[in-house]
């Protein structure tokens, strides 16, 4: 592979949520330069079926490749689920291809073998059936318990993830049969680590909550370590951040989940 340690890490998401993964990634390699794309014309993904997220995801790789990136994060779970193997498939020689999938099963296998895991998701992501099909494969005795809470990546963008709405629609989800007498919760969707502390509260610290942004993460960090393809810091280098669809409102949503405000420039799947 001609890969370059400098090339930039790219980063896709559905929209804006994918910037929780972003920031975990900036905050463990700095010296990185991302180019993030958003497909902000074409979410929500997690009702979406496959086929159309294979071909977003594809169409999205394409750009990330153009824009020469040395390695390729679906940050959005749906599209981990929907079409990571196509992606990687398509992408083939030309850069190193991440979900958020993977480092979080690696991560129960290591932690939570012989127990009971709870997973939380879109639609999308829940119906796949990957991540079950994944730690099954493991055969680790871990037995999962699947929940699509549907409500709370909407609820989350619209603001409602700090109060009496929010901690109403989280319980009556955390509460369902389904999540009976787990010891972790996978949160796998990218607008979860937003409502990681009341999810601790309803579960009164008891529980191992798993946030795929820190995971994967940290499983990105260690293979361009491990590879010799960690970047040097270049000044003029700056991070870009890319939609298929630009409104002001998306651009305010950026600071709920890179934690600042940033600059979307628009560019257009499809012309
Ligand atoms: N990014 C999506 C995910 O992680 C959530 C939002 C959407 O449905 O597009 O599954």
């Amino acid at each position: 592979m001609g890969i370059k340690a400098q090339a930039p890490i790219g980063i896709f998401d559905s929209g804006i949520g994918g910037l929780t993964v972003a920031k975990e990634v900036k905050k463990l390699l700095p010296d990185e330069q991302l180019i993030y794309f958003g497909d902000t014309a074409h979410l929500p993904y997690g009702d979406k079926s496959t086929a159309a997220i294979q071909a977003y995801s594809v169409k999205i790789a394409d750009v990330l490749i153009k824009e020469n990136c040395k390695l390729i994060l679906i940050a959005c779970n749906s599209a981990s689920a929907a079409a990571f193997e196509l992606v990687k498939a398509y992408v083939a020689t030309k850069a190193h291809v991440f979900n958020v999938i993977d480092p979080v099963v690696n991560y129960l296998r290591e932690v939570h073998a012989g127990q009971r895991v709870g997973l939380i998701g879109t639609k999308q992501t829940i119906s796949s059936g990957v991540y079950l099909q994944k730690i099954n494969d493991l055969d680790v005795g871990i037995v999962l318990k699947s929940l699509a809470t549907p409500l709370l990546a909407p609820m989350i963008e619209e603001g409602f993830h700090n109060e009496n709405i929010s901690k109403e629609i989280i319980a009556s989800y955390l509460s369902q049969p389904a999540l009976k007498n787990i010891q972790a919760l996978v949160l796998g969707c990218t607008h979860y680590p937003l409502i990681k502390k009341q999810i601790h509260a309803f579960y009164e610290e008891e529980i191992d909550l798993i946030d795929a942004s820190e995971t994967v993460a940290r499983s990105v960090a260690s293979f361009l370590g491990y590879h010799q393809l960690l970047a040097k810091k270049v000044s003029g280098m700056e991070d870009r951040f890319l939609v298929s669809d630009y409104t002001v409102s998306f651009e305010e949503t950026t600071k709920l989940f890179f934690g600042k405000q940033i600059k979307l420039q628009k560019y257009p799947l499809w012309e």
